[in-house]
């Protein structure tokens, strides 16, 4: 058993964060299932929205964020992350995160994405992500403090509850002590134990088949949570965005909303532009709406993709501004300079996720979820651009002050991982067959615009599947790509269960059933309570390898 004062699931933007601001006072171990940087915030491209100018204020970010969420966006929680933002863009700044400046020096360069009222999205030309990302695994890596484990994949949380340690109050989910985590080179699970558990897991795109999301996203955090008792929230709510590249060659490559905020048009395939039909912001208005106009033109008219147009903009300035979009669409044959960008919607960001307070706590004692794994109040029914970076890194600078505040905690001695009753899988290919299957009826039942008819077509599928599945994994040893599709089936089950529940259309949730938006916008909360005793022998076999 190896011991750290914080465990850190996760190494994009919310764990780095948490990692860098606890790291001078405590012990941290930071896991990532791959290497370091294979993270949706590596992939970021737009940039992170703060108020930098006085022209801008923190009042009208407010007012955008609620907008775009459509009713459902905490409010003081919107308040708290946009009048944080520039102080930790600053500390990204400080930390030398290399922004694009103005052309003259003046000061940094501010972008515009859908549904901002002012440019206000700092960003490192079309790569932002991966400036960040760099910058900050870089102080990790070198930190004394902090071990890093790659390739190593957390399975499953170890709570007091769970193992059976301590569980006085029966109400109580019981308190954080670690988490089981396979190391994918060796195979063997190994046991963490922590004073303090951080899911910084990420989104889960891959659960669609069409995504801009890297094969990293798969739900893991909020399936990890719910097994452990969290409330999950607001889980219908999927964004997709508008224009991610079409190519059979290109696999998840995103066409920034930038390139629409420096004027690009969408248009159809004989050239004519679109979206003034569907919303006078046109192509600024907010994400959801673009991206069910683009499926409402591809369905209507039976085409394939649709197109995002700035040639008209000078070659110099489309180069210096999407220097990555350039580069990558040559490589296939596109030369952006001179012709239109062949896009299509594809899923894209989890708005909803493990329920949180105001400071990253979730529902399990000393177990916190930031970042896109969380559901913390700020996106409502819809993200708006650039906020999540934004969001990774105050929540998790606020986690870490509250991680910093606890006195230390007596150490515990976890039971360790059993495999003695399972053997080696048989079929391996049945993983990768209903991997396949699911993503593929989760796009077409489950995707931009839904009925009710598809959604339980969809959950007969997914539970079948998760009988499948539950029974390979009580009988197998596991594999990563095992424990990914276990989580994604559940993940795929919150989503849908919540979509059932919302009997109106709101934000990115569509529905040609209840086309209406209710008068009174209330967030979608499910309870593992509900669903299971959390002591029951359905959830005990789910563990049965660590009993
Ligand atoms: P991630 O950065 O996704 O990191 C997740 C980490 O968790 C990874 O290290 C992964 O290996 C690890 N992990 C997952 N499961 C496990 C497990 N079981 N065990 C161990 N490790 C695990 N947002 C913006 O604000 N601005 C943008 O411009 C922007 N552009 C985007 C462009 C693209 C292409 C994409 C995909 C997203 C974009 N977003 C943008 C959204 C934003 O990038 C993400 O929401 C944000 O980066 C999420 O950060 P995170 O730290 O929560 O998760
Ligand atoms: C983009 O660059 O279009 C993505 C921005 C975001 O997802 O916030």
């Amino acid at each position: 058993m190896q011991q750290f004062d914080v465990l850190i699931i996760g190494s994009g933007l919310a764990g780095l964060t948490v990692a860098l601001k606890v790291a001078a006072e405590k012990k941290v171990c930071l896991l990532s299932k791959r290497k370091i940087n294979d993270t949706s915030s590596s992939w970021a491209q737009g940039g992170i929205a703060a108020v930098l100018t006085n022209d801008d204020s923190i009042e009208a970010h407010i007012q955008d964020t609620l907008i775009a969420g459509a009713g459902l966006c905490d409010q003081e929680v919107t308040r708290e992350v946009a009048s944080h933002a520039k102080e930790t863009v600053e500390w990204l700044i400080a930390q030398g995160v290399p922004f694009t400046r103005e052309d003259d020096g003046s000061g940094y360069h501010l972008t515009r994405e859908g549904g901002h009222s002012h440019r206000r999205i700092i960003h490192a030309a079309d790569a932002t992500g991966h400036a960040v990302q760099k910058t900050l695994a870089e102080q990790v890596l070198s930190h004394p403090n902090i071990t890093v484990l790659e390739d190593h994949i957390a399975v499953d949380l170890i709570t007091s509850r769970k193992a059976g340690i301590s569980p006085s109050d029966q109400q109580s989910n019981g308190e954080a002590l670690g988490a089981y985590v396979l190391d994918n080179k060796s195979g063997k699970v190994i046991t963490i134990a922590a004073q303090h558990t951080v899911l910084a897991t990420g989104g889960s795109g891959k659960v669609y088949l069409y995504t801009t999301n890297p094969d990293v996203s798969t739900g893991d955090g909020v399936a990890m949570a719910w097994r452990v008792g969290c409330r999950v929230a607001n889980m219908e709510f999927i964004q997709f965005h508008p224009t991610c590249l079409y190519h059979p060659e290109a696999k998840s490559f995103l066409i920034t909303e930038a390139v629409r905020g420096e004027g690009g048009i969408l248009k159809l395939p004989n050239g004519k532009r679109f979206m003034p039909d569907h919303d006078k912001r046109g192509e600024l208005a907010p994400r959801d709406v673009v991206a069910r106009a683009i499926d409402f033109e591809m369905k209507k008219r039976g085409i394939d993709c649709v197109f995002l147009d700035i040639s008209h903009k000078p070659a110099d300035f489309i180069i210096s501004h999407f220097p990555t979009i350039y580069r990558r669409c040559m490589e296939l044959g596109i030369d952006i300079t001179r012709e239109p960008i062949p896009v299509v919607p594809a899923a894209h960001y989890m708005c909803g996720g493990v329920m949180t307070d105001h400071i990253g706590r979730t529902d399990v004692s000393g177990l916190y979820a930031i970042g896109e794994t969380a559901c913390t109040g700020l996106h409502g029914a819809n993200r708006l651009a650039s906020n999540s970076l934004l969001e990774c890194m105050v929540f998790g600078q606020a986690a870490a002050k509250d991680i910093l505040a606890q006195a230390p905690k007596e150490s515990i001695t976890l039971p360790y991982w059993d495999e003695s009753r399972v053997t080696d899988a048989d079929e391996e290919v049945i993983i990768t067959h209903t991997w396949n299957e699911l993503r593929r009826f989760m796009w077409n039942y489950v995707g931009i615009v839904r009925t009710s008819k598809r959604l339980t077509r969809a959950m007969h599928r997914i539970q079948m599947l998760q009988d499948e599945v539950h029974e390979f994994y009580s009988n197998f040893r596991i594999s990563n790509n095992l424990i990914e599709l276990r989580n994604l089936l559940q993940v795929a089950e919150l989503i849908v269960k919540s979509a059932m529940e919302r009997h109106e259309s709101r934000g990115l949730h569509y529905s040609k059933d209840y086309p209406e938006m209710l008068d009174v916008a209330v967030p979608t909360v499910l309870e593992p309570s509900n669903y299971f005793s959390l002591l029951d022998s359905e959830h005990g076999t789910e563990s049965l390898k660590n009993k």
